[in-house]
């Protein structure tokens, strides 16, 4: 994936210098692009200019509806890593089902709603394991998502749950691993509870990230892209910094720049 020269490493000389290739292919496996775009064209054309530079991209709600799973089946045979924002919340059977459509595709990482219950979780992380164990294939990373950050206290209260929101998160993040999950998507700033709760070896993804030159946008509790993984965080998720960036490679370059400095 990462093999051919990136544009990163022929626009960075004097970076390139004193950070070793193998610096810069770790740094950028953690950066994930997320493709917050209507449509399939649009979303070609950004995955092209970027392609190589960064881990992966991630496929959400608004672009799968929008562009389809023919999308993501071109990114996949491309050569592109695929992480499918689809945040799957349903029965048991149906998660499951839709689960192992995805690793169908052969999406690299994707994601349901921890709130959707162990059973759920047990039901999807056995049936995607015994589908890529009989077809030969590699089992996606799969994540669930503790409580979105956008929800506070009242949130949570208003459908029912009494207890305290961090509480809440770090039980979800336990149910989550004990259901044979990989990881869960959160805050930066609940990575650190998150891991003295289950450990390592437990992947944890954090949007929610602002490079130092990038506005906040509607993001209230951001971190910048070394604070987040200084924290503990596995991955990265980063859209309108570098989709409205005027030049994009430049705005990754800085990312990984900032990652460089960790
Ligand atoms: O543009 P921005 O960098 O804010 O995009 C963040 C991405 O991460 C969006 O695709 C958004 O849906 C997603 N996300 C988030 N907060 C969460 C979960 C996902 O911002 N808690």
């Amino acid at each position: 994936f990462f093999k051919q020269k990136t544009a990163y490493e022929i626009s960075t000389r004097d970076w390139s210098s004193d950070v070793c290739s193998s610096d810069l292919e770790k740094h950028a496996e953690k950066l994930i692009v997320a493709l917050d775009l209507d449509s399939a064209p649009e979303a070609r054309s950004v995955v092209s200019e970027l392609k190589g530079t960064v881990g992966a991209f991630k496929v959400g709600l608004q672009l799968f509806t929008g562009g389809g799973r023919e999308l993501v089946r071109d990114l996949v045979e491309s050569g592109v890593r695929v992480f499918l924002d689809l945040k799957f919340h349903d029965i048991p059977n149906t998660v499951a089902s839709a689960a192992v459509e995805a690793a169908r595709l052969g999406v690299w990482m994707f994601n349901v709603h921890a709130f959707g219950g162990g059973e759920m979780m047990r039901r999807t992380s056995d049936s995607v394991r015994e589908f890529c164990s009989s077809s030969s294939t590699q089992a996606p990373i799969m994540l669930a998502v503790t409580v979105l950050t956008s929800w506070d206290q009242e949130n949570i209260r208003e459908i029912g749950v009494t207890e305290n929101l961090s509480e809440q998160i770090l039980r979800l993040a336990r149910l989550t691993k004990d259901s044979g999950f990989d990881g869960v998507v959160a805050s930066a700033h609940e990575v650190s509870s998150i891991r003295g709760a289950v450990g390592d070896g437990f992947t944890v993804l954090t949007p929610g990230i602002r490079p130092s030159f990038a506005t906040k946008d509607d993001q209230k509790r951001v971190m910048t892209p070394a604070e987040a993984v200084r924290a503990g965080s596995d991955y990265i998720v980063v859209g309108r910094p570098v989709l409205n960036a005027p030049d994009r490679a430049r705005a990754v370059e800085a990312i990984l720049g900032e990652l460089a400095g960790i």
